[in-house]
């Protein structure tokens, strides 16, 4: 299928993608100069994100990968939470920044929070491709955003799915009624 049929409409071009992450990764370099680093990119949505903004971070770092599934909703917060890839190093008294492609309600990032605070980490930090502050029902921010959607529409592209699909195309954009 041609990828550039794929979305009615862009929302983050290829073009736009690599300017907001030359310029997180430079954010990120300043802030942590000195200082060593664990990226922890969260499967499989991160992945895209993760490989571009690892190439322009130029501190000493690791990089580590988790694949979590949550199946929260509003009406139970403390639904469940579960670890199907762990953490490959320890990170006690590490600087940990977790990659996201997506911060929509929270839920998952919330429970992620807590998972790094038992580890004892030194710091931690969340950075994300994407954030949908509107749709928030936890109480959790991003130190660092590529772009800001307030729109209510569902996104796909540039690790991002739907049914597991279109994760492979380099922009951001809604997906067209056609392919839902
Ligand atoms: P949260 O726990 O509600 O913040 O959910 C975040 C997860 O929901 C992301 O990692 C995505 O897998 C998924 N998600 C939320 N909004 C979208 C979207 O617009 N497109 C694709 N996936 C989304
Ligand atoms: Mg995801």
């Amino acid at each position: 299928m041609d990828n550039r049929k794929i979305c009615e409409k862009v929302v983050v071009s290829e073009q736009e993608i690599d300017t907001i992450v030359k310029e997180l990764a430079n954010q990120i370099n300043t802030d942590y100069a000195g200082e060593e680093i664990v990226f922890v990119s969260i499967l499989n949505g991160s992945f895209m994100f993760t490989s571009d903004l690892m190439k322009h971070i130029t501190l000493d770092c690791h990089i580590d990968f988790m694949q979590v599934s949550t199946y929260g909703n509003s009406t139970n917060t403390t639904g469940n939470f579960v670890v199907k890839k762990d953490l490959s190093f320890d990170v006690t008294e590490k600087n940990v920044i977790i990659i996201e492609d997506i911060l929509d309600t929270g839920y998952t990032m919330k429970n992620l929070i807590e998972y790094f605070k038992i580890k004892k980490v030194k710091s931690l930090k969340i950075a994300t491709m994407i954030d949908k502050p509107h749709r928030r029902t936890e109480e959790v921010h991003a130190d660092y955003v590529g772009y800001t959607m307030n729109e209510e529409l569902f996104i796909v592209g540039y690790g991002l799915d739907y049914a597991q699909k279109y994760r492979n195309l380099p922009y951001i954009g809604v997906l067209g009624e056609h392919l839902h």
